[in-house]
């Protein structure tokens, strides 16, 4: 069977703030494999964000602070690297799209990326097609930032760091200021990068149902400390997640119930659909 790669890895990792007498993020061993779609879930200054700081280098290259322990990325510690090396491994999605969009038109902020790394015309022109055409967003090349829907906007966020081509994307609660129906379609979006490309995914997202379909990891932080990792098929059905304020989506917590009540099910049905065939199987 072929291995695979180890992409991101951190080993006896603890890190604070410099100015905070508590570690931020503690006794963090970590490993993610190239194509892992993590979920990364805990309640709200748990440390999720600083942990996403550490893999793209901002933390320790831009955010000082007590750094002990390792963070290897692609092969190299993060922090031998400089954040602008490290740009081209790894991707990262703001929260709000505005922060990354600050060009005049659609095509020149995804092309800015380009062209600060020093690529050729020819192979800007290239990529920059490619994004428009991955992402759905070939009608809005021309068009100025400030006419575009936070959907639009999140989408050209996405291409202007696609466009690098990294192996790695993380992304900050990125759908926080979408409408449901677009938030389902981003992540959708995120699911087919990974699948198609490859692209190792790392997303903080509070809607855990909106993930539940795509992403096949999840990480549980809380305090700073990791209090669960591994398959997200396996982890989301144990009831001490509530604990840790995750929300488990009705559908999981509805099995729960009935596991509760000796109602067994051979596996996990990770959405309603999918549960609703497994209960008329069972009715007819
Ligand atoms: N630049 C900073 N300097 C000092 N402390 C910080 C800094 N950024 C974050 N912190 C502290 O680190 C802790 C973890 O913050 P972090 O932003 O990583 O949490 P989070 O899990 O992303 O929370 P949220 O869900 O609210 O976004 C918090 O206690 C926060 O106050
Ligand atoms: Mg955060």
């Amino acid at each position: 069977m072929e291995t695979l790669a180890e992409i991101i890895k951190f080993i006896n990792f603890s890190f604070s703030y410099s100015g905070s007498t508590t570690p931020i993020l503690k006794n963090i061993n970590l490993s993610i494999e190239e194509g892992d779609f993590v979920l990364l879930v805990g309640p709200s200054g748990c440390g999720k964000s600083t942990l996403l700081r550490c893999i793209n280098g901002l933390i320790p290259h831009l955010y000082n602070g007590a750094y002990e322990g390792e963070v290897i990325v692609d092969g190299e510690l993060v922090k031998n690297k400089n954040v602008n090396e490290l740009a081209t491994k790894v991707g990262f999605v703001f929260q709000n799209p505005e922060n990354q969009i600050f060009m005049f038109s659609v095509e020149k902020d995804i092309v800015f990326g380009l062209e600060n790394i020093g690529l050729e015309r020819n192979e800007i022109d290239i990529r920059l097609k490619w994004v428009l055409h991955a992402l759905g967003i070939e009608h809005l090349r021309y068009k100025p930032p400030y006419e575009l829907s936070d959907g639009q906007k999140q989408r050209v966020a996405i291409a202007g760091v696609l466009a690098m081509k990294p192996k790695i994307l993380i992304l900050d609660e990125p759908t926080s200021l979408l409408d449901p129906r677009t938030a389902l379609d981003f992540i959708l979006l995120l699911g087919e990068l990974n699948k198609k490309f490859g692209l190792t995914i790392i997303v903080v997202e509070h809607r855990i149902d909106l993930l539940t379909n795509v992403a096949n990891k999840i990480i549980v932080l809380d305090k700073g400390e990791i209090v669960f990792k591994g398959l997200l098929k396996e982890i989301i059905k144990n009831k001490n997640l509530n604990l840790y304020g995750v929300g488990v989506p009705p559908v999981i917590a509805l099995q729960n119930n009935l596991r509760d009540e000796d109602i067994i099910f051979d596996e996990v049905y990770l959405n309603v659909k999918d549960f609703a065939k497994e209960i008329k199987r069972r009715l007819i």
